[in-house]
């Protein structure tokens, strides 16, 4: 598929209706069940913000011409329910189920490393800095499952501005939030936390790197990745590291979960590319989510298929050398 106009119509509308009017339904029903159950005491404790009872707040958001087009919507469901945040246990519906202890409030994000000075942002001013905009963008996890997200958020390069950092920087490391206490699942893995995620300084600055604090219109689930993440479509859905806590700025190539835990398997530019298959399976095709089991697999397309718009980021690279 390709980029194309932005669609006619505000996130809100993009919800499948169905589910939208379930969800409220099923979120009010469950809201007056819970006030019997719980008394009026524990329940504010429940909804508190620093337990991110935010998840599902409507928020304000624009068109944006960088928004994918032509392409079928992935359901609320699946995209809430099938995730990857092995901090809350590596099954796919686990994240679901244990990612409401992630206490998304307060909430700040510290910027150090080569920058003029270091900073720490909250929350609520970054969901202010600029206007919030709908971008639908395919989303390839490197397991060759697809999806088609609408987030909400703006250019990464808006905050990396805000960050100042030094000519000298040449790469961007983003770290997850972590506690063992809170996401007491990491510690039966093998990986070394907090995740830890990178790019390159002009990849960063793509207008197409995301800086997300929703999707479907609304303030993220804890599962997706709450209260900020970032989300870069053309690469696989790992380098999109979610809960961030700490943005340093680097000289060097950062430490990345995934290709410490497997250099031969996980690179750490991981742009989708159908040509470089995974040592253990082919990256040809894909299954996307919320199809039949029987639909047939589609194929991959080159930077998931925003090539137009960052080919040029690799000119004269090995792809298959810097996989
Ligand atoms: N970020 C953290 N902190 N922990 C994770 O386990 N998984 C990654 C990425 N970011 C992960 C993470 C992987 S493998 C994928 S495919 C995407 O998040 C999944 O995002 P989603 O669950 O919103 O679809």
């Amino acid at each position: 598929m390709f980029i194309g106009k932005p669609p006619e119509i505000p996130s809100s509308a993009i919800t499948p209706k169905d589910q939208y009017l379930n969800r409220r339904g099923f979120l009010r029903g469950a809201a007056s069940a819970a006030v019997v159950a719980l008394g009026a005491e524990r329940l504010a404790e429940v909804l508190s913000p620093r337990v991110g009872a935010q998840a599902g707040t409507k928020l304000e958001t624009v068109k944006s011409p960088l928004t994918t087009s032509g392409e079928t919507l992935t359901s609320v469901k699946d995209i809430t329910s099938y995730n990857n945040f092995y901090e809350f246990g590596v099954d796919k519906d686990q994240p679901a189920q244990n990612a409401g202890r992630l206490p998304t409030r307060p909430w700040t994000v510290r910027v150090d490393g080569m920058v003029k000075k270091p900073k720490t942002f909250d929350i609520e001013a970054l969901l202010k800095l600029r206007p919030l905009e709908d971008r639908i963008y395919r989303h390839r996890c490197v397991e060759a499952w697809s999806m088609v997200i609408p987030w909400v958020g703006y250019s990464l390069a808006e905050f990396i501005k805000q960050c100042e950092p030094l000519s000298s920087a040449k790469y961007v490391q983003f770290l997850s939030y972590y506690d063992k206490k809170v996401e007491k699942w990491a510690s039966s893995t093998s990986i070394f936390w907090p995740y830890s995620e990178g790019l390159r300084m002009d990849e960063a600055m793509h207008p197409l790197a995301l800086l997300t604090f929703g999707l479907y219109g609304e303030v993220l689930p804890n599962q997706n990745g709450a209260p900020i993440r970032i989300v870069v479509p053309w690469k696989y859905g790992f380098k999109s590291a979610k809960s961030i806590v700490a943005v340093r700025f680097l000289d060097k190539v950062p430490p990345t979960t995934w290709n410490d835990q497997a250099r031969s398997e996980y690179g750490f530019y991981s742009n989708v590319n159908p040509n470089v298959d995974h040592p253990r399976w082919s990256q040809k095709t894909e299954r996307r989510i919320g199809q039949p089991f029987y639909a047939q697999r589609r194929t991959t397309l080159m930077f998931n298929g925003y090539g137009d718009q960052v080919a040029s980021l690799y000119n004269g690279m090995d792809l298959r050398k810097y996989f």
